[in-house]
């Protein structure tokens, strides 16, 4: 898996440093993602909107009773800044449509989907869950409008 997902950022071109180009990363993430969730089940039919935005906002018992979601400190709206449930510090958002650092490191990506689907779910996010995910963070391109 580690070495399609490294065959599939050379042949996509994929770049760890423009920023500016996070939005075609992130679309291309997309695709390696569905490439990797085609190859663990053939049927699958690929990413969804609705799947992203309901994995997001799901909320999940953890062991201490309390619950929590991805929007927990990402917020309901992916273009607004995010709150940290437990520190209360300040989170940039995460659409890459605002926030052009986000979703431009595939390795960061990664080691950033493990830390936090395993604090929130208790294991890594699947290849398909992951691919909805961006997709449907790609869909939020307008922050609230301020109180
Ligand atoms: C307890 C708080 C918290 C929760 C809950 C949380 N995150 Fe995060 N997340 C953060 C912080 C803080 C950052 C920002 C790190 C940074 O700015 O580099 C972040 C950044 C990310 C990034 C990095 C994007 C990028 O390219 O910079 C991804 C992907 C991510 N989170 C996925 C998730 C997913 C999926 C969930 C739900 C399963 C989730 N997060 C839940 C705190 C959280």
């Amino acid at each position: 898996m580690k070495k399609l997902s490294i065959l599939l950022i050379a042949l996509l071109g994929l770049t760890a440093i423009s920023a500016q180009a996070s939005v075609a990363n992130a679309e291309k993430l997309i695709m390696i993602y569905t490439t990797q969730a085609k190859g663990a089940n053939p049927e699958y039919t690929g990413p969804t909107v609705a799947d992203g935005k309901f994995f997001f906002n799901r909320k999940i018992k953890l062991g201490n009773g309390k619950e929590m979601a991805c929007a927990s400190c990402h917020t309901a709206n992916p273009a607004d800044n995010g709150k940290h449930a437990v520190t209360h510090k300040v989170i940039q958002p995460l659409s890459p449509a605002v926030n052009a650092k986000r979703f431009a490191d595939f390795e960061k990506v990664e080691a950033k989907f493990t830390q936090h689907c395993t604090e929130v779910i208790g294991s890594d996010c699947t290849a398909a869950e992951k691919a909805s995910y961006i997709t449907y963070v790609l869909t939020e391109k307008t922050a609230s409008p301020k109180k």
